[in-house]
């Protein structure tokens, strides 16, 4: 199975959903649909409206966060994996780049994902390193540390997603090399075996994918799918994406 998953940021009114009727329509006529999920993580206003409206329809709805806490509390603005779920969210962002320069520590990461799998939401666990960090050449074990800090071996894997983005990706036009990438691929796999085991979660990539770059990417078997900010704005972008990874 892969995952084409569209991160809206902050973007959308109830009107947006125009954009994901046309990407639903695609995927729905698309003879190459039982390959793939799509999944839109819109923000907090719209996850009713457009759950409602795509339920038993082709594409799943998501939440680009949620709280690290279970259902109610008094904390202002807080919006809970009860809560996302009950507006009928099927999946979860949790530990974006943004997210995580705002605060977001392993510990507070680790909560949300327990969490969120409580209440049966699906958890995409985002890790990724930034500029300096590639360039001091500590991927592999920023990388390690983010995963193994914050996966545990009783989370069920069955509902757990990992998106590899590095921060200097996202948004910038600029992309791994597809030996670096493959590399780095391999080694979160490795590293999800050491603690689920030998089925391991799927891996995504994230940052700058668009409908030309994507080629390249599909030539690497171990990616299952990819996070789309950018480019899952625009319905033609995102179903270039999807077009071309299949043709
Ligand atoms: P981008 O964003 O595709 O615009 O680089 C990816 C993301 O932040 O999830």
């Amino acid at each position: 199975m892969r995952y084409f998953i569209g991160n809206w940021k902050m973007f959308g009114v109830p009107k947006s959903i125009n954009i994901l009727n046309k990407i639903n329509y695609f995927h729905s006529k698309d003879k190459n649909r039982k390959n793939y999920r799509v999944i839109i993580t819109p923000p907090y206003t719209l996850i009713e409206n457009y759950a409602k409206y795509f339920k038993n329809k082709s594409i799943s709805i998501g939440s680009q966060n949620c709280y690290q806490k279970d259902q109610f509390s008094s904390d202002t603005a807080a919006v809970s994996p009860f809560m996302i779920k009950s507006a009928g969210a099927e999946y979860t962002l949790v530990g974006h780049s943004d997210n995580r320069s705002e605060g977001d520590t392993d510990k507070m990461l680790k909560n949300k994902v327990f969490f969120a799998l409580k209440n049966k939401l699906k958890v995409v666990f985002c890790i990724g390193e930034n500029k300096k960090e590639k360039k001091n050449k500590r991927t592999l074990s920023v990388l390690k540390k983010q995963l193994t800090k914050v996966l545990d071996k009783k989370f069920n894997k069955k509902n757990i997603i990992v998106a590899y983005e590095p921060i200097w990706s996202i948004g910038s036009g600029k992309i791994p090399t597809k030996d670096e990438l493959k590399k780095t691929t391999i080694y979160i796999k490795k590293v999800l075996k050491s603690i689920f085991g030998k089925q391991t979660p799927a891996v995504l990539y994230g940052g700058s994918v668009d409908g030309s770059n994507v080629k390249m990417f599909k030539e690497i078997k171990e990616i299952d799918g990819f996070l789309i900010g950018g480019a899952s704005k625009s319905s033609k972008k995102f179903i270039d994406i999807l077009k071309n990874y299949y043709r």
